[in-house]
C-alpha cells in the first residue's frame, strides 16, 4: 500500500469555513469568511471592465499557443507602474507572471530557499493563515512576532524591533503592502520609513505581500508605503495579486517583482524562470490577458478604476456603519472606521465564534477575523445584534 506513512492534514481554516457555510441549510446565514468582495445583492460580480476585455479577447485573440515561462510580458510591463508608481527609482527591476498572489509568494519562497536554505522568514502574527504553511512548504524556517499591541490596537513597534534584532543577516520579513490581513491595521508613512531603515541596517530582505491594492484608500495611497520602503532598502520582493482588485479570483492572475541592483536582479530572474519551469512550466493566460487588455485601453482603465473606487467606497461605508454600533463587550467596533481593507480582527474567543455560527448562522474565521466586504448594509444591524447576544 502506498501513501500510508502520510499524516492527515488539518483543513485550511478559511477554506473549510466556506465549505461549512455552503453546507448550512439555514436561509438566514452570513458568510464573513473568505476574502471575497460581495455587492449589495450579495453577489461577487465580474467587473464590467473585465467583461468588456473578455469580449475583446474572445473576438481578437489570434492563438492559444504558449507564452513562455515568464508569462505575458506586456501584462507585466503594463502592471509595473500600477504596482510601483510612474516614477522610476534607481533600482533594477525584474518580474514574472505568477499563479495568483499565492503563486507569487510561493515562487519567492522557493527562490529564497534556493539562495539561502538556512534563512528564516519572519512575519507579524496574526497574519494571513496560509503564510506559515507556504514558507514552511518551501523548506524555510518561520518565526513570528506580535503584530499588534492589543491595548492600543496599533502596530507593536517594540515586538517588531525585537524581531529585527533577533533576525540574522539575510533573513526575510514579510510585510503586507496595505489592508493588513487579518487586522486592517496598516503601517503609517513614518513606520514604513523606519521599517525600511531598520531592514537595510540589518541587511534583511523585505517581501511585500500586496494583495488588496486599491481596496484600502485608493491605488496611489495604497502603494505609498511600498514606495517609501523601496526608497530605504537595497532590494525587495513584491508579490502582487489581481484577484481582489480586478475581481479575477479564479483566473489566478498575479506577478512577482524583484527590485534591487544588477546583476543580482538578473540572477534572481533567471532562477525564478527555472523554478517556475520545474514547477508548473507556465502561468495561465486568461486573467493576465484581461488585465493587460484593461490597462492598455484608456477607456477600460477608467471603467476599472471607477468600479474599484465603488467597491472601496462600499467597504468604507460598511466600516462606518459598523463603527456606529460602538462597543459590544470586549469588541470595539468603533475602531473599524480607522482600519483599511476587507478585514478586521475582533476579540472573539473560540466559543464566541462557535456560538455565532451555531445560534446565529454568522460565519467568521476561527481567529475572529471578519470579511467586511462580505456584508450588505442591511446586515450590519443583525450582525451587531448577533455579536451582542453572544458577547453581552
Ligand atoms: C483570504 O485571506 O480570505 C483570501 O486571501 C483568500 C484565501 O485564499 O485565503
Amino acid at each position: 500500500m502506498h501513501f500510508m506513512t502520510l499524516a492527515r492534514q488539518a483543513d485550511d481554516p478559511i477554506l473549510a469555513m466556506g465549505a461549512a457555510f455552503s453546507a448550512d441549510a439555514r436561509t438566514r446565514k452570513l458568510d464573513l469568511g473568505i476574502g471575497v468582495y460581495r455587492d449589495e445583492y450579495g453577489r461577487t460580480p465580474v467587473m464590467r471592465a473585465v467583461k468588456e476585455a473578455e469580449d475583446r479577447l474572445l473576438r481578437g485573440q489570434p492563438t492559444k499557443s504558449y507564452l513562455g515561462v515568464e508569462g505575458d510580458r506586456e501584462f507585466l510591463a503594463a502592471l509595473e507602474p500600477v504596482v510601483l508608481g510612474d516614477e522610476r527609482s534607481d533600482h533594477a527591476l525584474a518580474s514574472i507572471q505568477t499563479v495568483g498572489g499565492t503563486g507569487a509568494l510561493r515562487l519567492a519562497a522557493d527562490l529564497l530557499a534556493l539562495e539561502k536554505p538556512d534563512r528564516t522568514v519572519w512575519f507579524g502574527a496574526p497574519s494571513w493563515s496560509n503564510h506559515g504553511a507556504l514558507f514552511a512548504a518551501a523548506g524555510l524556517a518561520v518565526r513570528t512576532y506580535r503584530y499588534l499591541d492589543p491595548l492600543s490596537q496599533q502596530i507593536d513597534e517594540v515586538a517588531f524591533g525585537e524581531a529585527l534584532e533577533a533576525a540574522r543577516e539575510g533573513d526575510v520579513f514579510v510585510l503586507h503592502g496595505c489592508c493588513h490581513n487579518p487586522t486592517g491595521v496598516d503601517a503609517s508613512a513614518a513606520q514604513w520609513r523606519s521599517i525600511g531603515r531598520a531592514l537595510a541596517r540589518r541587511n534583511l530582505l523585505p517581501l511585500v505581500d500586496f494583495a488588496y491594492h486599491g481596496l484600502g484608500q485608493g491605488l496611489e495611497a495604497d502603494r505609498a508605503g511600498l514606495r517609501i520602503l523601496l526608497e530605504g532598502v537595497p532590494s525587495a520582493l513584491v508579490a502582487y495579486s489581481c484577484s481582489k482588485n480586478f475581481a479575477l479570483y479564479r483566473e489566478r492572475a498575479g506577478a512577482l517583482f524583484v527590485v534591487g541592483q544588477r546583476p543580482g536582479v538578473e540572477l534572481a530572474a533567471s532562477n525564478l524562470t527555472a523554478l517556475a519551469r520545474a514547477n508548473y512550466s507556465m502561468p495561465p493566460d486568461h486573467g493576465a490577458a484581461v488585465v493587460r487588455t484593461i490597462l492598455h485601453s484608456d477607456e477600460l482603465s477608467a471603467m476599472w478604476s471607477a468600479e474599484l473606487d465603488a467597491m472601496r467606497g462600499r467597504v468604507r461605508r460598511l466600516r462606518a456603519l459598523l463603527a456606529g454600533e460602538g462597543r459590544i463587550g470586549p469588541v470595539d467596533l468603533g475602531r473599524l472606521a480607522t482600519q483599511h481593507g476587507f478585514f478586521s480582527s475582533l476579540e472573539l474567543a473560540p466559543a464566541d465564534v462557535a456560538r455565532l455560527r451555531e445560534d446565529h448562522g454568522v460565519y467568521v474565521v476561527p481567529s475572529g477575523r471578519i470579511n467586511i466586504a462580505g456584508l450588505r448594509e442591511e446586515q450590519v444591524r443583525p450582525f451587531a445584534a448577533a455579536l451582542r447576544a453572544v458577547l453581552a
